[in-house]
């Protein structure tokens, strides 16, 4: 197993046709069990804005979504009306968790074509969707678990998301914390098919490797994993794939494993512009954050350098740095925010760094594993 490779070459697939150009990240679609509160709780402590619904009252039988949004994240959450659905299935054996990571595209009928001609399975066949706000087109594959990409098409779309929905009218008193796209979706993936998920995304999507690490790079005493960041033509879309790696105790990514029960999406790491008085908001409204000891910030301007933020405010928030060739970026990591430890939220700032933070890593894990822990699954 290769070491670090953090210098891997810059973006090459400019030079390259590009067989699946992807504008951004859409929407991410969660399978939940109470879309109503979901949606409130990503209203009142995340800032999203509620955007649009479908239910009963647009003519829906079986499903309602709620829409939000903050800037460019747009969060869908997805209950089952009915019993034995695959929506109240896929919330039965997973937990509350992301069923749809969508990609906005020009073209979703060649998106499609492109890559089941490559091996992805086919989820969502090309479909035209209408209403009085104009034409989207979808298509869909499966991805890792139960979790599949739909690719989007909306160019002649001007509604609130997509035909069948209404604008959502509601009470809204949620303010926007200053959180503005999704940097990266973190995949975690079954003991031994990190390889193979790299390989899916370089092959079948186009994807290249942006980084990879393996447990000599992330490990503490107790736990390891190993990690491979594949990246599309422009870098808008990045997933890092983690596989558990045999450690003294159960690390994180088997953890999640064992809860999740199968692969599945352990993080969504959403970009701010001031990640001071975007965490600062967010721990007022009550989420909660992974903490590194004092000492992690002792040694700190000694391992990044200078920065433009004081080091004591970083402490009292719990924000953590890391630097590398191009920059450095800043970093926090909120507990699970459902009842099982699935998935949580990463929130970023990046100062011209490109990487993912791995010198945090070691610090990071140590506190997770406290967690685990008092959680009596370490
Ligand atoms: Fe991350």
């Amino acid at each position: 197993m290769q070491n670090a490779t953090d210098k891997q070459p810059k973006k090459t697939l400019s030079q390259d046709v590009d067989f699946l150009p992807i504008n951004g990240t859409d929407y991410v679609e969660f399978y939940v069990s109470n879309a109503k509160q979901a949606a409130y709780f990503y209203q009142m402590a995340f800032g999203f804005q509620p955007v649009a619904y479908a239910g009963l009252e647009t003519g829906l039988k079986d499903r309602v979504s709620y829409v939000v949004q903050q800037n460019k994240i747009r969060f869908v959450l997805t209950t089952s009306l009915e019993p034995d659905t695959d929506i109240g299935r896929h919330v039965d054996k997973h937990g509350d968790g992301v069923k749809v990571i969508a990609l906005w595209v020009d073209d979703a009928r060649k998106s499609f074509e492109e890559t089941t001609k490559r091996g992805a399975e086919p989820y969502m066949k090309p479909r035209e969707e209408k209403d009085s706000y104009g034409k989207v087109v979808r298509s869909g594959i499966h991805t890792y678990g139960d979790t599949v990409h739909i690719f989007v098409e909306r160019e002649e779309y001007n509604g609130p998301f997509l035909p069948g929905f209404k604008k959502w009218e509601t009470v809204n008193k949620s303010e926007p914390v200053g959180l503005k796209y999704v940097d990266h979706m973190v995949g975690n993936v079954n003991w031994g098919e990190m390889n193979k998920w790299a390989k899916f995304y370089a092959e079948v999507m186009g994807f290249q490797q942006l980084i990879s690490f393996d447990d000599k790079d992330i490990s503490t005493e107790y736990s390891a994993l190993m990690s491979k960041v594949m990246t599309n033509g422009n870098e808008k879309i990045k997933f890092p794939i983690n596989e558990p790696a045999k450690g003294k105790k159960k690390s994180q990514i088997e953890e999640f494993i064992d809860f999740y029960k199968d692969s599945g999406v352990q993080h969504i790491a959403l970009e701010t512009d001031d990640i001071v008085s975007t965490v600062t908001e967010l721990q007022n409204r009550g989420i909660e954050f992974l903490r590194v000891p004092h000492a992690y910030y002792e040694e700190l301007l000694d391992r990044v350098g200078n920065i433009d933020e004081q080091v004591n405010t970083l402490e009292e928030l719990g924000i953590l740095v890391d630097r590398d060739e191009d920059g450095y970026l800043l970093q926090i990591f909120s507990k699970p925010v459902e009842p099982r430890p699935t998935l949580f939220f990463e929130i970023i700032q990046r100062k011209g760094a490109r990487s993912f933070g791995k010198g945090n890593f070691k610090a990071l894990f140590e506190a997770i594993e406290r967690e685990q822990e008092s959680r009596g699954t370490l």
